[in-house]
């Protein structure tokens, strides 16, 4: 079945304003030469309303890397669902491993994150992973599949069918150690297995699934070559827009 196809570049905590700036012209003077992808820009939160205004009508959408699921309140320091639409941004990223593991988000917390960015009109990406002692366990399968399970938890269809997974080993982000593309698509096959076990083969069939975790220009080729591999969430090689571009030029 023909899916979405999504590269995405996740920002992290990297770029101030004139960079961020200068990054996503970057990318949207190379889009010029159109590509068959959606692409999705994961900006530092500051920088949204600008990066959005910048993007608007172009190829390329804007999304905020975390958000908080209450619609509002006293939660100093944290964006709600409205401000990120607000800000011009359609898709918010949710549940990063550095979220789980720097900032102690639980399965529990993705789950309502995943909810409230449903209700506010936003496109959610759900990140999910194992850690090295988990695959050296050989948990890998068991992990990932409770991660989906919980953070779909309590969706219909219809509102499943709007997700989309990134499956990111912990132990490939950041590290150069990218996933071979068959243990990749070996999991990827598994979370599709596992969301049609939830909500039937058509939105799993349909669901993009990217991979993330040490995409480069020379290994995103092997990686999108396989069946249940739909794209890539990009960090590192994000950043510039040359090395961001080649990867989102894989055919
Ligand atoms: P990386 O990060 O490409 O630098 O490994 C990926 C991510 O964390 O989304």
């Amino acid at each position: 079945m023909a899916r979405r196809t999504i590269f995405a570049g996740n920002w992290k905590m990297y770029t101030v304003r004139g960079e961020a700036l200068a990054l996503a012209r970057g990318i949207l003077e190379g889009l010029k030469s159109p590509i068959p992808h959606e692409v999705v820009l994961f900006t530092p939160a500051v920088h949204l309303f600008e990066v959005a205004a910048l993007c608007a009508g172009g190829p390329v959408a804007v999304g905020a890397q975390n958000m908080y699921f209450e619609r509002e309140g006293a939660f100093t320091g944290e964006i709600s669902p409205a401000m990120v639409k607000d800000s011009g941004a359609r898709w918010v990223l949710i549940g990063h491993s550095e979220r789980r593991h720097v900032f102690h988000e639980t399965d529990e917390d993705v789950n309502k994150k995943l909810r409230a960015a449903l209700q506010a009109g936003l496109l959610p990406m759900v990140c999910v992973g194992e850690l090295l002692d988990e695959r050296e366990a050989e948990k890998s399968e068991d992990v990932v599949r409770v991660q989906v399970e919980r953070a779909f938890e309590g969706l219909t269809g219809g509102e499943a069918a709007s997700v989309v997974i990134a499956y990111e080993p912990v132990w490939a982000i950041g590290t150069g150690k990218v996933a071979t593309p068959e243990i990749a698509q070996s999991m990827h096959g598994h979370i599709r297995a596992v969301v049609e076990k939830l909500f039937g083969g058509d939105v799993a069939g349909a669901m993009p699934i990217l991979y993330g975790g040490s995409v480069k220009p020379d290994n995103i080729a092997g990686l999108f070559a396989m069946e249940d591999i739909d794209g890539a969430l990009v960090g590192g090689a994000s950043l510039k827009a040359s090395s961001f571009l080649e990867i989102a030029r894989v055919r």
